[in-house]
């Protein structure tokens, strides 16, 4: 959506994965949906690194309304869980120099069963303003028929538009059509910031390798329209929970980095190991994530229990990902050389290599024919970025 927003992908915290529909804030005041949820991350974000990192958007999920509307037909916010109201998250959040996220539903109900927008576009989009909100999680959940879909996404995007603010429009419409039809991208990215394509991220290793598994089946079709203000949104980033191994969050990093992704932290950031932030702020995979070329990377190679993936970068260098797939034994090293690479005029005839996770090492320069061994643990990624030596690429006539 060419709304002058998210012209790299977002970056922030989004609480559904984590906190989901914790209402129960007489037993569990700690992780409950409730404006103090909100405060204490944003408290975090600035504290310990985060809003330096990049990360910017605190992002409210399903469960925050009460179950009806106001006597207007306003949505408004559950009175005991935020007792201030959204505008007063929303004063706060900025004062912290960051931004406020809210999701609604654009059907008659959000998944959880709280009121959904159908037939209040329009207000809701100018409560959402009013109230100073900067971006809004539109979900898919009843629609009385998908045909609708897309007139209901499309009208949510013109209502945003007609309030004024930027508010980043985040939509779940391919993931909703997906089992009725082939989603019309074109028409998506004209509408939105970021779309989901597929199912919601799980705390497991399982479902991150679904999501890479599907992006790059369907590679094709999503990479070509992502670019800057318009993003394909394999959803949040899970690492620092439960689930994932150390080399699990290394490959869920390293590859939503490499394919573009908003990068949505949905953990705890009150009480986090430091593994797990210091990855999430590593500046190198930060730095790939939010090139400027805005382009998504792929697949490009598989074997051996291996993938390749490759994402063009701005002045024409490369960042490459090494996966290990193998799911047994120990370390093992993929034979590598960039003549190989889809994108191997990065290297013609020379280029430097560096290794910048999961231990950032200088390989020094090569040429297409250098062989580079990668070390990499099973389920881990090692990325690493490849450098023009300036003054001798080669860059092929399109
Ligand atoms: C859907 C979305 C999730 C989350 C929940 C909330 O499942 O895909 O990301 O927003 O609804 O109910």
């Amino acid at each position: 959506l060419d709304n002058g927003l998210a012209r790299t992908p977002t970056m922030g915290w989004l609480h559904w994965e984590r906190f989901m529909c914790n209402t129960a804030c007489d037993t569990d005041p700690h992780n409950c949906i409730s404006e103090k949820l909100y405060m204490e991350m944003a408290d975090m974000m600035v504290k310990d690194g985060w809003k330096d990192a990049g990360y910017e958007y605190v992002c409210i999920d399903d469960c925050w309304p009460s179950m009806d509307r106001d006597p207007k037909g306003r949505l408004q916010a559950d009175p005991k869980r935020f007792p201030g109201g959204i505008k007063k998250l929303a004063d706060y959040v900025h004062s912290k120099g960051l931004k406020l996220g809210i999701y609604a539903d654009v059907g008659t109900k959000t998944c959880a069963g709280y009121p959904g927008s159908l037939g209040h576009y329009e207000t809701d989009a100018e409560t959402f303003a009013e109230w100073g909100v900067d971006l809004l999680k539109f979900d898919g959940c009843y629609m009385p028929k998908w045909t609708l879909l897309a007139e209901g996404y499309m009208n949510m995007s013109i209502a945003l538009n007609k309030t004024g603010r930027s508010i980043v429009y985040s939509c779940e419409w391919p993931l909703y059509e997906w089992p009725f039809h082939q989603p019309n991208y074109t028409a998506i990215q004209q509408t939105c910031n970021h779309w989901r394509n597929f199912a919601d991220v799980f705390d497991s290793w399982t479902s991150v390798k679904a999501i890479l598994d599907w992006t790059a089946a369907h590679q094709s079709l999503i990479a070509a329209v992502a670019g800057p203000g318009g993003w394909n949104d394999p959803d949040m980033l899970v690492i620092g929970n439960f689930g994932l191994s150390r080399d699990q969050q290394e490959t869920q990093m390293a590859m939503w980095a490499i394919m573009a992704a908003p990068l949505l932290m949905s953990n705890d950031l009150r009480d986090i190991d430091p593994q797990s932030r210091q990855l999430l702020q590593n500046r190198h995979l930060i730095a790939i994530n939010q090139d400027p070329l805005g382009k998504q990377g792929n697949r490009t190679a598989k074997g051996n229990g291996f993938e390749v993936w490759e994402r063009p970068l701005s002045e024409g260098r490369l960042a490459l990902a090494v996966t290990n797939r193998n799911e047994i034994g120990g370390p093992s090293s993929f034979p590598l050389t960039i003549a190989l690479l889809t994108n191997w005029y990065c290297c013609n005839p020379q280029c430097n290599a560096t290794q910048v996770t999961p231990k950032y090492r200088e390989l020094g320069v090569q040429n297409p024919f250098t062989p580079l061994h990668i070390m990499v643990n099973p389920t881990g990624t090692a990325v690493l970025v490849i450098t023009p030596i300036k003054g001798q690429q080669y860059t092929p006539q399109q």
